[in-house]
């Protein structure tokens, strides 16, 4: 994963270099997307650069490039194939440290690419579940934005970790809201619940598609205010993200779900995606 692009150029990994004035690092003053390419081709790429110029315009950053090409020159440039892209937006580097910017500063733009593994051709059989605890959802009041500034996701992430457990789900005002890096869905009698979109939780384009290839199955979605009693009566708790799909959660807080096993409807969202990929891929 040698080649980044950084400010309009693609160029070796080692010659990247940011000021340390950048607003980025000082500030956590920027935006970012993680967008998975298969096969050299960008996964719901639409929806991941509207939501980025939902994050752009939210935090007043103007930044005119042509996203599609540049990453997609970017991944071919790394060999192409199954690739995560990062994709971060700062609003640049003034020279100086002021929590006043100017209107007219030139955004830093980074690109870099990691492997992922192709889930969908890995099969159901591959997604082992997940154990997760419950905490505070200590974040700001603008979850929409996908900002950089990650601190209290990271902090609950790590809280799982030492918890021994793999993820952490938030939850504020009594009400669940997301994971660490991801969505949050569950399933009562054959009807998936998701909390409501607006500014508590980030607008997943996973969490989009589930609702997307639920609707065309026919299969009931609801998006409603989920308690922590509701969360743990659930049949089914799922999570999702671009880089892992949907992914069945199996204990939360040392208690099993339902019976602690994957569950079926997970089952067939799993198998509607991987429909949905392959004509994507194919198509
Ligand atoms: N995270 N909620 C949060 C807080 C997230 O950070 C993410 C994604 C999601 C899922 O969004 P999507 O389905 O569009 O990936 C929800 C990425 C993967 C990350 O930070 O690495």
């Amino acid at each position: 994963m040698d080649t980044v692009f950084l400010n309009g150029e693609f160029i070796a990994q080692q010659q990247a270099t940011v000021s340390v004035f950048d607003r980025g690092f000082l500030f956590g003053d920027s935006v970012y997307e993680v967008i998975p390419f298969y096969r050299g081709q960008g996964f719901r790429l639409d929806e991941h650069l509207q939501r980025l110029e939902h994050s752009l315009r939210a935090i007043q950053i103007n930044a005119d490039y042509d996203w599609k090409t540049i990453l997609t020159r970017l991944v071919a440039m790394n060999g192409g194939g199954n690739l995560s892209v990062y994709l971060q937006i700062s609003r640049g580097c003034s020279g100086n440290r002021s929590h006043i910017y100017a209107a007219d500063m030139v955004p830093t733009v980074f690109a870099c690419c990691s492997p992922i593994k192709n889930i969908y051709a890995a099969g159901a059989d591959s997604i082992a579940g997940v154990r997760a605890i419950v905490t505070a959802d200590l974040r700001w009041g603008r979850c929409d934005i996908k900002s950089t500034g990650l601190l209290p996701n990271i902090l609950v992430m790590q809280q799982a970790r030492q918890s021994g457990v793999d993820e952490a789900l938030m939850i504020r005002d009594g009400l669940l809201t997301e994971g660490a890096s991801c969505n949050l869905m569950l399933v009562d009698k054959g009807v998936i619940y998701t909390p409501k979109r607006g500014s508590e939780i980030l607008g997943g384009t996973t969490r989009e598609l589930i609702l997307e290839l639920a609707a065309e199955d026919g299969i009931p979605t609801q998006e409603v205010d989920i308690d922590y009693d509701r969360l743990m009566a659930a049949d089914e708790v799922w999570i999702s993200s671009s880089t892992r799909a949907v992914v069945p959660v199996l204990e939360i807080d040392g208690q099993p779900v339902a019976d602690g096993n994957k569950g079926p409807l997970w089952a067939r969202m799993f198998e509607l995606f991987t429909r949905y990929q392959n004509d994507l891929m194919n198509g």
